[in-house]
């Protein structure tokens, strides 16, 4: 009996969202380098090409679809393309999704001064952007009868900071959509369904830059209290988020469901003395 796990994703049908954002870009092309067949979901027609061209030309599998993933009828006109050429799907990642700067609430600032509107773009874009996906693309996963779902969390998620009360609500959602989601599909549809998380912790992007370093590259205040509450004393770097993603995404955690992979340098595990 041969009871290596297997972690192959030669082959494996990936739609993922969000694919050319900073996280995103890099495990896109990691998973390509896996001989995944990469599907690329993202707004900018012009980004998402680029980024399929990128990846064949580097001898990788890729293709390009454009849709808002808070546009359930655009997912659904992507869905039925995906149908004609790829009649089903492997996996769904869900890393779409973001802060925004008129969801913060800066430092002289109170919840009273909380913008409504912006809070509710960046719940639409983290929770709905996820939700709608979902339900889109899970009957070309049921097509399948197999299918992994792995959606983008946050340590802000389970360690709400300061100012960031939209995006870390948003993110809290995306965890309890994820538990709940796993229990459902595995009861409805068989074992062979799963939904995880990944949570990487603090990760400098374009996201946070501002609010992690002043101009210059210096940390700012917020930005040494990060590092200062991180065991590791680094921001994550995209690549430190490949092991954990290469392992959801293939059949060697084919025991696991309902779970958040955190991937921080030690930051949640830390009491801070
Ligand atoms: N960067 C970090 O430090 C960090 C930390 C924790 C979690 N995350 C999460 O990881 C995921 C990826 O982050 P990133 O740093 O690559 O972000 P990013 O801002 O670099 O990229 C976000 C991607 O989402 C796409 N996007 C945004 N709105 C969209 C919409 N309405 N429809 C379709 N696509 C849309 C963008 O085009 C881009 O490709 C996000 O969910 C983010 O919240 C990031």
């Amino acid at each position: 009996m041969n009871s290596s796990p297997s972690f192959s994703l030669k082959g494996k049908k990936i739609l993922f969202s969000g694919a050319t954002g900073v996280l995103g870009k890099e495990m896109a092309l990691y998973l390509a380098q896996q001989e995944a067949s990469v599907l690329l979901l993202g707004r900018n027609p012009k980004k998402i090409n680029d980024l399929r061209d990128l990846i064949s030309s580097a001898g990788g599998k890729a293709w390009a679809y454009c849709a808002d993933v808070t546009d359930e009828e655009a997912l659904q006109k992507v869905a039925q393309i995906i149908a004609s050429q790829h009649e089903s799907l492997d996996t769904l990642i869900n890393a779409a999704g973001g802060n925004m700067p008129g969801a913060v609430i800066r430092p002289e600032q109170t919840f009273l001064d909380l913008d409504s509107q912006a809070l509710r773009e960046v719940l639409d874009l983290n929770y709905l952007g996820t939700v709608f996906p979902i339900k889109v693309f899970l009957p070309l996963l049921l097509k399948n009868k197999k299918g992994t779902i792995l959606n983008i969390s946050s340590m802000a998620a389970t360690r709400p900071m300061t100012r960031v009360m939209g995006y870390a609500s948003a993110k809290a959602a995306i965890d309890n959509l994820t538990k709940w989601l796993a229990v459902e599909l595995t009861s409805k549809y068989g074992p062979s369904f799963r939904v995880n998380a990944l949570a990487p912790g603090f990760f400098l992007t374009e996201q946070n830059r501002t609010l992690l370093t002043e101009t210059d590259g210096s940390l700012t205040q917020r930005g040494q209290q990060i590092i200062s509450h991180t065991p590791m004393n680094r921001f994550g770097q995209p690549e430190d988020l490949l092991g954990a993603l290469h392992w959801l995404c293939s059949d060697a955690s084919s025991f696991v469901t309902g779970t958040i992979v955190t991937v921080d340098g030690g930051f949640s595990a830390y009491a801070g003395v």
